[in-house]
């Protein structure tokens, strides 16, 4: 149905921990620039299944391909190198330092002084890219400013341009909405489009259908560790796909 490999494609994923199976032979792929919502009831594999994917936990069974070729993540580092991002829940942001730093943080961009071996961080090219990032997600956010001054929408939009200062081509977001007031859910779903614009694929991860639909391009449904439906958008209600995920009954033709 389409010329080109997915961007990652994860086949037949399985994982425990100790008496728990978490994940039960789990595929699932995402195209290009897609945004795809992973749905499910609390416990379900979602954020199991995507740690797998960013390389930080290791599947027991099962493989993940990116453009085709089949990878193995030991570390989040290794996950970054082919440009898939998770976002947390919580951000994992460095609350006593600012915007710019935050966006850098780990991956701090350094250059040699003139006439030293000395390599001390490259400021002003930081502070030019941070400027670039959060323009590109069309946001007002002073790159100065301490993230323990920031409200929890303004935490995320920092996340995100971290992900996008180093040319995330999969941003993986774990229940993005969860600690927003109902406004941001919708600046949320805008970023979130933006980065589609931006030819960026997006995972939203979250029980919320009702927010997920209507971003989503296609959306897949986790239950205790199984896909049990996998639809395009538009293709179910609503309240079907609530029914299916609460019910776990596969009775809705998907
Ligand atoms: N590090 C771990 N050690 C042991 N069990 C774990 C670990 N991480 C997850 N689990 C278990 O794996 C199962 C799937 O958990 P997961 O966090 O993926 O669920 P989820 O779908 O993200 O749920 P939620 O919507 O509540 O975030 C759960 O039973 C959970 O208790
Ligand atoms: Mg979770």
């Amino acid at each position: 149905m389409y010329a080109n490999p997915p961007l990652v494609e994860l086949v037949d994923i399985w994982k425990n921990f100790g008496a728990v199976q978490a994940l039960r032979g789990v595929s699932l792929n995402v195209r290009p620039g897609e945004t795809h919502a992973l749905v499910g009831d609390n416990g379900a594999g979602k954020t199991v299944l995507m740690k797998i994917l960013a390389g930080v936990y290791q599947p027991d069974s099962g493989t993940i391909a990116v453009d085709g070729s089949v990878r193995h993540f030991s570390s989040p580092r290794e996950s970054r190198q082919h440009g898939i991002e998770m976002i947390y829940q919580d951000f994992a942001l460095a609350e006593n330092l600012d915007v710019r730093s935050n966006i850098f943080l780990g991956r701090e961009v350094r250059r040699k002084t003139i006439g030293k071996l000395l390599r001390i961080l490259d400021r002003p090219y930081m502070d030019k890219e941070a400027c670039r990032v959060l323009a590109s997600l069309d946001v007002e956010l002073d790159p100065r400013l301490k993230v323990s001054h920031l409200s929890g929408g303004q935490r995320q939009v920092v996340a995100i341009g971290r992900a996008l200062a180093f040319n995330a081509r999969l941003v993986i977001m774990d229940e993005p909405t969860a600690n927003l007031a109902v406004g941001k859910v919708k600046k949320l779903f805008e970023l979130t489009r933006r980065l589609h614009d931006l030819g960026i694929a997006v995972i939203v991860v979250s029980h919320r259908i009702d927010e997920t639909l209507c971003v989503a391009d296609r959306l897949t449904v986790l239950r205790q560790g199984q896909v049990i439906g996998r639809f395009r958008s538009g293709q179910l209600s609503e309240a079907r796909i609530s029914h299916l995920i609460s019910s776990g009954l596969s009775d809705l033709g998907g």
